[in-house]
């Protein structure tokens, strides 16, 4: 694999990275990506229609059962080449911002330390009611499960369509965006805000962008640089050609 050579020099003297992820970087670990077709039991529902605080008003037992099934999917999986060049990157670089939409926790897995979770974590289950932490539940497969402090009902610590971004990641990770040399967008279709935007952040401060996806989107012809292909495999050949 080939790549710029300017793209190889501006990598190996900046300073000030950050990378914004989606569900593509997770695809190869065999996580399907947020827009693709669900599978089995799932597949006459639209994700968009079960992450969101409406459906979970109107059918918390479904939307639970959603969560609970996506939990396991991400319990069997490991991180790919591509979670793991992160880390390399992050090695290298003085000061990195690794920004991701993804709930899958794969980026923190694989090593990855600065790690901003705007969508937070799907592993992690907080009460809708009073925002307890619960670290275990009994789920006997017929009711949603309660919070031992409330009685509110539980539900996964992420953000849904429609609610609030956790405000200290999304203010770090604005930061991160406006103040980098090079911003990263990496397996993400960049239609959902406020993550979409983050690129154009940096890009009106003067950054330059490097987006690296299987299929162009909406940022690509504002990118500098697009690369296309797997991040699993594009990564871990930029690491290699850069730093060696
Ligand atoms: P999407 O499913 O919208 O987009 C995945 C992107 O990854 C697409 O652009 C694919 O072309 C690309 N892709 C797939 N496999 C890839 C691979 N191996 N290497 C590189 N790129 C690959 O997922 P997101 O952009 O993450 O939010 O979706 C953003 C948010 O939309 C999600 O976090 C979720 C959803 O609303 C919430 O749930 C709040």
């Amino acid at each position: 694999m080939t790549f710029p050579a300017d793209l190889l020099t501006l990598l190996l003297r900046t300073s000030k990275l950050a990378a914004l992820t989606g569900a593509g970087v997770s695809q190869e670990s065999g996580l399907r990506t947020f827009r693709d077709a669900q599978s089995g039991l799932w597949a006459q529902y639209r994700p968009e229609d079960l992450a969101s605080p409406e459906a979970f008003a109107r059918d918390p037992k479904l939307v639970w059962d959603w969560y609970a099934w996506r939990r396991e999917a991400v319990k069997a999986v490991r991180p790919n080449p591509g979670h793991y060049a992160l880390v390399e990157i992050e090695k290298r670089v003085p000061h990195f911002t690794l920004i991701t939409q993804n709930v899958d926790g794969l980026h923190r897995m694989a090593g990855s330390r600065n790690v901003l979770e705007l969508h937070g974590n799907i592993q992690r289950v907080r009460c809708s009611e009073c925002y307890a932490f619960a670290e275990t539940w009994g789920d006997d497969g017929e009711s949603v499960p309660r919070c031992e402090i409330c009685g509110g009902l539980l539900r996964p610590d992420v953000v849904w369509f429609g609610e609030a971004l956790p405000r200290e990641q999304l203010e770090a990770a604005v930061e991160a965006a406006r103040t980098c040399d090079v911003f990263f967008s990496i397996g993400t279709s960049g239609v959902v805000q406020p993550a979409a935007s983050l690129a154009y952040a940096a890009r009106n401060r003067g950054a330059v962008v490097v987006e690296v996806n299987l299929e162009p989107t909406p940022l690509t012809p504002k990118a500098d640089f697009f690369l296309q292909g797997k991040s699993g495999e594009i990564l871990p050949a930029l690491v290699k050609a850069v730093w060696g």
